[in-house]
């Protein structure tokens, strides 16, 4: 497959390096159908495999997908438990060629409220790919923002506790060295797919300055075109951080005269 003109000619750094996707419309596209909403998540699965291998061969360093929110065990107890079967089934199918294409796994989330058995086929996935180099994979699953933040506040509170630190310590960085992933950078381009436009408890403390993208793609529809799409999106907008665009097209000038 070739790559449209926009994103090959750009330069590498204009592609985001850290891409977030909430892969919302599941249920929906399986009710369009006819079908049980477990359907679609079924269905979801070839666009999670999809745009793995596109965001990879992109040269994308993290991708991270929202697997199952903290929320979401308010649903049925039958979809519910189809989606920690999927999970399961998914994790054991899809690891080896996630290995073979030196991508790193990592599930971030409150992992000990599934089961044993997942717990087991999460710890054994990431350890597989524990030392590959390429694509950062990290699944979100029974995550919430939220709960991200308060596991920092505490591990902090204990540092306080222990003498490790003082209150006069802590900045900006105590709180993203203090996250579950302490090494997650923050997001560049967060996707939402299913036409609405909110966050869902998502990733709130990394998406400060994230480009935001809303399609009304339900999930399992969302295929590589679409992704391109999503990138080729954010390629074309200024980010400024707080800066004047005035200054960040002449930096972007003086970087170009100095990189020929
Ligand atoms: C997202 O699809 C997948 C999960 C939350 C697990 P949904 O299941 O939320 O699909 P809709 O939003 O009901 O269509
Ligand atoms: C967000 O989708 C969670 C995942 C995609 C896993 P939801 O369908 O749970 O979000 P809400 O409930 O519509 O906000
Ligand atoms: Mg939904």
């Amino acid at each position: 497959m070739t790559l449209p003109d926009t994103i090959t000619d750009s330069a590498n750094q204009s592609l985001p390096e850290h891409v977030a996707i909430i892969m919302d419309g599941n249920g929906r596209w399986a009710q369009q159908r006819g079908k049980i909403r477990v359907a679609g998540h079924k269905a979801g699965v070839v666009s999670v495999r999809q745009v793995v291998s596109v965001a990879s061969r992109l040269g994308i360093k993290s991708l991270t997908l929202f697997a199952f929110s903290s929320e979401n065990w308010r649903r049925p107890e039958s979809e519910v438990s189809a989606l920690m079967e999927l999970f399961m089934l998914v994790l054991g199918r899809e690891i080896k060629k996630l290995h073979e294409g030196n991508i790193r796994l990592r599930i971030v989330g409150a992992i000990d409220g599934f089961s044993q058995r997942l717990q087991k086929k999460i710890r054994e996935a990431e350890t597989m790919t524990a030392e590959n180099t390429g694509m950062v994979l990290n699944i979100a699953a029974n995550y919430g923002g939220r709960w991200e933040i308060a596991q920092a506040t505490k591990k902090i509170a204990e540092k306080i506790e222990s003498g490790e630190l003082t209150s006069a310590d802590i900045t900006e960085s105590t709180i993203s060295e203090n996250l579950p992933l302490n090494d997650m950078t923050d997001i560049d381009l967060l996707i939402r797919t299913g036409g609405d436009h909110r966050v869902s408890n998502f990733l709130l403390w990394q998406i400060a300055y994230a480009e935001l993208y809303f399609t009304p793609v339900l999930w399992p529809d969302f295929n590589e075109e679409a992704f391109l799409e999503a990138i080729a999106s954010f390629v074309s907008r200024e980010r400024r951080f707080g800066c004047t665009g005035e200054q960040i097209k002449s930096w972007l000038n003086q970087s170009s005269e100095t990189n020929q």
